[in-house]
């Protein structure tokens, strides 16, 4: 009995082994598997024939046919793996993709100058103390003019070469308009910084039709002159860099009294004289002055009460002196080749 038993595990193992070189698909060492290891295969009945053999000769064969089961099931193991891997080489020369090849890298994309630095005015004044405040880019004659003391037949109104859409619809000329927007729904003490969009017919190397500004103002008791020119020193130094120098020259706005035309030392030569600040040393870089009292009354203010100060600065202008770019036209004509530099 026992050696009949053994004979049938040989005969199974030469069998199987025999298959599996004839054996040329994945499929065909699967059915193998199925006919020997299944649960109906060859050598899985012969295992449950164990139970029949007398107890001295069982523990033996026992052993024996587990060890064919293990052995059987490695080389199967095996052969389906060779062939596995066979398929995907074939199947990988064929399709021809080299997988060792870079990916498509996806472009990246970055925030544009206007925009850094405009990021760059609205956070060093906010670390001061100043809110952000925004008003419409289409906007009544009265809040662009005439609530700043510009009537209609005011020589400053020729400065600003305004579109109108009608007799009292504009596009903003500044961003001095929020002032008066903010003026009318806050009370003081009032500290804005307002960030925006503004239009003028106008084109040419240091001119575009859109371009941005950044107002600033403080309104409270007691506000003076000299508040204006510690707020102003302190943003250029933050801006510009520590030693960057400024002056306050006398001009005009019908919105504020007494006025001035705030310059800076020029970024490029330090104060020699230079193509850019035309020899002078200096550079214009924002208009400010005293609230009016005008506009205090026009709003509802007493200017014997309240006193302020206010500014507006070109945006453009800023990141031109900061980048030394020498055409405002550049920053709006969407040439990837200028727009990464930043
Ligand atoms: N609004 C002025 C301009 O556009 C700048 C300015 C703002 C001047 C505030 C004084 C006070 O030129």
């Amino acid at each position: 009995m026992s050696s009949s038993f053994e004979e049938a595990l040989e005969a199974v193992s030469e069998s199987v082994q025999e298959e599996l070189v004839r054996a040329n698909t994945e499929q065909e060492v699967s059915q193998i598997r199925i006919t020997y290891l299944g649960r109906k295969g060859k050598l899985t009945l012969l295992l449950r024939r164990l139970r029949e053999l007398p107890p001295e000769e069982k523990s033996r064969a026992g052993e024996l046919a587990n060890a064919l089961k293990a052995e059987l099931e490695r080389k199967i193991e095996g052969a389906l793996v060779r062939f596995y891997e066979e398929t995907k080489q074939k199947s990988l020369a064929q399709e021809g993709i080299d997988i060792t090849l870079p990916g498509t890298p996806l472009p990246r994309g970055r925030l544009h100058p206007i925009t850094q630095v405009t990021a760059q005015v609205v956070d060093i004044f906010t670390r001061m103390g100043f809110q952000v405040a925004e008003g419409p880019q289409v906007e009544f004659d009265y809040y662009n003019f005439e609530a700043l003391n510009i009537p209609r037949d005011h020589p400053a109104r020729d400065m600003h070469d305004t579109f109108y859409f009608s007799e009292e619809v504009l596009l903003r000329t500044h961003t001095s308009p929020v002032q008066i927007r903010v003026l009318e729904n806050q009370r003081p003490p009032i500290q804005i910084i307002a960030p925006g969009v503004v239009y003028r017919r106008d084109s040419d190397i240091s001119h575009t039709p859109m371009f941005h500004q950044v107002e600033g103002f403080m309104v409270d008791e007691g506000i003076s002159f000299a508040h204006l020119k510690g707020v102003l020193t302190l943003f250029i130094q933050q801006m510009f860099g520590e030693g960057t120098c400024l002056r306050f020259r006398p001009s005009f706005f019908p919105f504020t009294e007494p006025s001035a035309e705030v310059d800076i030392g020029c970024v490029i030569c330090g104060g020699e004289g230079c193509r850019v600040c035309g020899g002078t040393g200096w550079l214009e870089i924002l208009g400010a002055g005293m609230v009016d009292p005008e506009v205090f009354r026009t709003v509802g203010y007493d200017p014997e009460e309240v006193t302020g100060f206010a500014f507006g600065m070109g945006i453009e202008r800023i990141a031109m002196l900061k980048f030394g770019i020498n055409d405002i036209r550049l920053f709006f004509t969407n040439d990837l080749r200028f727009l990464r530099q930043f």
